[in-house]
């Protein structure tokens, strides 16, 4: 294990030792590849770089307390990969390929997977995008998935503890119709200015409304949102919020813990209904929002009136941690053991 202060580690980018490529060419999918370098060479016309030909993915390792390492719903990361692809007219990654770089990334990397007490995670980043020149608008020819490995803290520096949103209209992340369910570069870029907006104002993070009519709860920054009403799980139905896998787990544990599910359109005005509420996704499970301000209006909606996240979220965020970190079973099936 390498000498790293694992309990102070940020949600940032170290160098690890290996990453793993699979490079498409002729029609087909070659052999995966294994590569100590932090550099790929690039052609000038790449389809990436000019177009946008890309898609990428997120999921995390977790050293567990029984030392055994879990990597969390790979196959579902590698579908929703698939998705991508097919939307931005890439080749699809067969699933079984996807699962078996993610096992030799980790097995490489193992030196870099934080200890158990720390509560830190070895988060695995891979890319697919088009590398054969283009000038025109069209998809490439040749592609590379690339997938490397992180060791990550806390995506949010104080842990599960909440924090404000800034609701911004002047801003979208993604057309109804657009990208915005597919985890895809150019939705990023388009979030980077209202994220910085927020940020600088002293928010977590943006938050976004329907792109259309301005009306509906859609993503809450890079993350989906949840509302506990009661004994109710409510999340946003939208074309265009990611398909959380986070989320996803969550919907069923709730439902395991006989709450109602609602996935619907959720008007911002019931904003101020909520008991609880909460932004999800794989970079920190849960983070409990305490309150969203329209920057624009100067309205306010108070979520958690003493400061601290709820009982409802933070009993499904330990569930979730639970069964990630191997301290109690996996009654789902979700994680796979990968043997070092
Ligand atoms: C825009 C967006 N929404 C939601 C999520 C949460 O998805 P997941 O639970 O699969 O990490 C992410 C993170 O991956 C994201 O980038």
């Amino acid at each position: 294990m390498k000498d790293i202060d694992w309990s102070n580690l940020s949600f940032g980018y170290m160098k690890t030792d290996w990453n793993v490529r699979i490079w498409y060419k002729d029609g087909a999918w070659g052999e995966i590849e294994e590569s100590d370098s932090e550099y790929m060479p690039m052609h000038i016309a790449a389809t990436c770089l000019h177009y946008g030909q890309e898609a990428f993915e997120g999921l995390k390792a977790f050293m567990g307390q029984d030392g055994k390492v879990r990597v969390f719903r790979m196959k579902d990361n590698a579908k929703r990969l698939q998705s991508s692809c097919k939307r931005t007219m890439m080749p699809e990654l067969p699933v079984d390929t996807f699962c078996e770089m993610v096992r030799r990334v980790v097995r490489l990397n193992k030196d870099y997977i934080p200890p158990f007490e720390s509560g830190a995670s070895l988060y695995i980043r891979p890319l697919l995008i088009g590398t054969s020149p283009e000038v025109g608008v069209k998809p490439a020819r040749e592609y590379c998935c690339l997938m490397f490995a992180t060791p990550v803290g806390p995506y949010f520096k104080g842990g599960f503890q909440t924090t404000a949103y800034a609701l911004v209209r002047s801003y979208d992340r993604s057309a109804p119709l657009g990208m915005g369910k597919y985890k895809v570069g150019g939705n990023y870029a388009a979030s980077l200015y209202a994220h910085n907006l927020a940020h600088e104002k002293g928010y977590s993070s943006e938050f976004y409304l329907d792109a259309k009519e301005k009306k509906y709860i859609d993503e809450c920054g890079a993350a989906n949102f949840i509302g506990i009403k009661g004994n109710s799980y409510v999340t946003p139905k939208s074309t265009s919020i990611l398909p959380s896998i986070v989320n996803r787990s969550l919907i069923h544990i709730a439902g395991d813990n006989g709450m109602d599910i609602e996935i619907r359109q959720v008007p911002f005005d019931e904003l101020g209904e909520f008991d609880e509420a909460g932004a999800c996704g794989t970079a920190a499970v849960i983070s409990p929002i305490e309150r969203i301000d329209d920057i624009e209006t100067g309205k306010s909606y108070i979520i958690s009136r003493d400061g601290k996240p709820g009982p409802v979220l933070t009993k499904l965020y330990n569930q979730l941690r639970d069964i990630q970190y191997g301290i109690v079973p996996d009654p789902y099936d979700w994680t796979t053991i990968i043997d070092l």
